[in-house]
């Protein structure tokens, strides 16, 4: 199985290119190290994924040779894109737009046009639920995003089931909810609230921290995607993949408190224009189909995301 992954160099996508390497399978990836958060972090994590036997290319996926790049490739694990709910609004949409619509559009026509016809496993979102029409969600709820982000992660999902339905693509769209664990982004809430708890600062709460996620732990989601690289199911399938236990911001801050031993000093703002209220997910459908579970649970997960901000030396540097 030769594989590419786009968004390499990233959180999920470097977590995706170790396991691959680890596996033997010399993974190709790319990566246009875009500076929606410091490249510098991208820059090492990108050398930590080729000190695993990982290779990883500095480009766009909407300017590179696509037909060259997946020549002799079986599966595509399409993950770059511009993420940050909250961060969507404004100017900022055409960023999401080019990187998360207009990206994969380039992705899926090359994806028909070359000759090993390479399924692409799609890294869709929760956000598309917006807040939903019940609880636990299933794949069949009416999709209403709250945020643009969440809008342009939809229009990316519809334009894979048309390039199924269309022509033949073989697409896999995975609807991950709240990803966390080692390398998470520093704007996403696990990792600004521990470098703060490390660092005696005050959290940033936005709202009353009663909202609710179904935190998924990165080493789940990364199963997932690459049971979804060769499973048997129909082409425009799209499941849900989380951590199958919803926990409130606030639960989260306790759990912290615990495994820090301290406590944290916590600062209320003002709710975040496109949150969700409460995001839980039905799996049975991924369950069924791929033979997938989630199996860390929130402690472990963060206890592990602590000991590697821990190992960075977070203390001194900025991930907030
Ligand atoms: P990330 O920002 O760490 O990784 C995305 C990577 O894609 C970045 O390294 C970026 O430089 C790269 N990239 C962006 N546009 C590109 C382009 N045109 N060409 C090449 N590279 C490009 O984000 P992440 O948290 O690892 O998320 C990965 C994917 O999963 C994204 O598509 C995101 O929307 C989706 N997703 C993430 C979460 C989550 O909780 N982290 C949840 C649901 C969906
Ligand atoms: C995350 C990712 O950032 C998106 O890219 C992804 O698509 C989305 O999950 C998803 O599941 O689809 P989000 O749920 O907002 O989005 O993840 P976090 O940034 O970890 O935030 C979790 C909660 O903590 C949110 O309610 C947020 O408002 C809150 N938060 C975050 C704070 O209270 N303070 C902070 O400093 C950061």
């Amino acid at each position: 199985m030769k594989a590419l992954v786009t968004g390499a160099a990233g959180f999920i996508g470097s977590t995706l290119m170790e396991r691959l390497s680890a596996e033997g399978d010399s993974p190709v990836g790319i990566d246009n190290f875009s500076d929606y958060y410091d490249p510098e972090i991208k820059r090492s994590n990108a050398a930590f994924v080729e000190a695993c036997g990982g290779a990883i290319i500095d480009g766009d996926v909407n300017e590179i040779d696509l037909d060259a790049l997946l020549e002799d490739v079986d599966v595509v694990y399409h993950l770059a894109g511009q993420p940050g709910v909250r961060k969507s609004w404004g100017s900022a949409f055409d960023v999401y737009v080019t990187a998360n619509v207009s990206a994969t559009q380039r992705l899926l026509e090359a994806a028909r046009r070359v000759p090993t016809r390479p399924r692409v496993v799609y890294a869709s979102s929760s956000s598309v639920y917006g807040n939903a029409e019940s609880y636990p969600t299933s794949e069949v709820a009416l999709p209403q995003p709250r945020s643009p982000y969440g809008v342009t992660k939809l229009a990316g999902e519809h334009l894979c089931r048309l390039y199924a339905a269309n022509h033949g693509v073989s697409t896999v769209s995975l609807r991950f909810f709240t990803v966390y664990g080692p390398r998470q982004r520093p704007d996403m809430a696990f990792t600004r609230f521990l470098s703060a708890a490390l660092r005696d600062e005050p959290i940033h709460v936005f709202g009353t921290g009663d909202q609710i996620r179904d935190f998924t732990y990165v080493a789940d989601i990364v199963e997932s995607i690459i049971r979804a690289g060769t499973a048997d199911v129909a082409k425009g399938s799209v499941y849900n993949v989380s951590g199958g236990g919803s926990h409130s911001v606030n639960e989260v801050l306790a759990v912290i408190e615990d495994l820090t031993g301290r406590a944290v000093q916590v600062q209320r703002e003002d709710a975040a224009l496109g949150d969700v209220s409460r995001t839980t997910a039905e799996i049975t459908a991924i369950t069924s189909a791929l033979a997938w579970n989630p199996s860390t649970d929130l402690r472990t997960g963060l206890a592990a995301q602590l000991e590697w901000l821990r190992s960075m030396g977070t203390a001194t540097s900025d991930w907030s």
